[in-house]
């Protein structure tokens, strides 16, 4: 076992050698974080440590580990993306940003090992109960006001697309839905009504 931070380059790096060594059946690229607040006020640290640990460090382990899996001609790998994949997040620019990356990648990884036995799967869950919101501070906006998921069912809708070897997994039919009528309504809609959804609800 190895437990590093994500957003650090040498521990990247060192788990990256130790992914390649192992040669894992499934990789399941899970951690992340978001933040919130307008982009003008943030911090680039914080910033800079989300894209590391959102981006930077998946795309890595998937490197890492896909060669073997590919000369086993088994495998399979398992992204978290978000519902905030498929639209822009106003007040949580950078987070949805990186979402976005992670179902690009993954559709594209899936495409590129397609037949080889290898499967690249991403799930996008919509709000689900876990310590995301409280460290994103996103506790107060609409999107965590409204229903949200349990966690050990979000991780089953994951766990059985990836074995089944789905490229796209969106746990939840009120996701499914949203993620259908994203693609119908004009881009600039959809970046107005995500502003509105990660705004705080007034205090009543
Ligand atoms: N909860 C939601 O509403 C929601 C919705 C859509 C997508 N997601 C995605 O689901 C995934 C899991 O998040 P969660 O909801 O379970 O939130 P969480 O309870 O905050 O868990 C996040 C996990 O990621 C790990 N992590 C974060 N930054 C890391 C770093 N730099 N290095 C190593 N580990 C790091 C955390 O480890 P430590 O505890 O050690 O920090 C923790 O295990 C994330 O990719 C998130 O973006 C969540």
């Amino acid at each position: 076992m190895r437990a590093v931070d994500l957003a650090d380059a040498d521990g990247m790096d060192e788990l990256c050698e130790y992914a390649a060594h192992v040669a894992p059946d499934i990789l399941v690229n899970n951690a992340g974080f978001g933040g919130y607040g307008p982009f003008v006020e943030s911090r680039p640290s914080d910033e800079v440590a989300m894209i590391a640990t959102n981006v930077t460090a998946l795309t890595m382990l998937a490197k890492a580990v896909l060669p073997g899996m590919l000369k086993r001609k088994a495998g399979r790998i398992l992204n978290v993306g978000s519902t905030a994949s498929f639209a822009p997040g106003p007040f949580a620019a950078v987070y949805a940003a990186t979402k976005a990356y992670v179902l690009s990648l993954s559709e594209a990884l899936a495409e590129e090992v397609s037949g080889s036995g290898v499967t690249v799967t991403c799930l996008c869950p919509g709000p689900t109960e876990t310590g995301f919101a409280r460290r994103a501070s996103m506790s107060s906006t609409r999107v965590f006001k409204g229903p949200v998921a349990d966690a050990a069912g979000v991780a089953r809708t994951g766990y059985e697309a990836m074995m089944a070897g789905r490229r796209l997994a969106v746990p939840g039919p009120v996701n499914k839905l949203l993620v259908f009528a994203i693609r119908l309504v004009p881009r600039r809609v959809v970046a107005f009504i995500s502003r509105r959804e990660l705004s705080p609800v007034p205090p009543a």
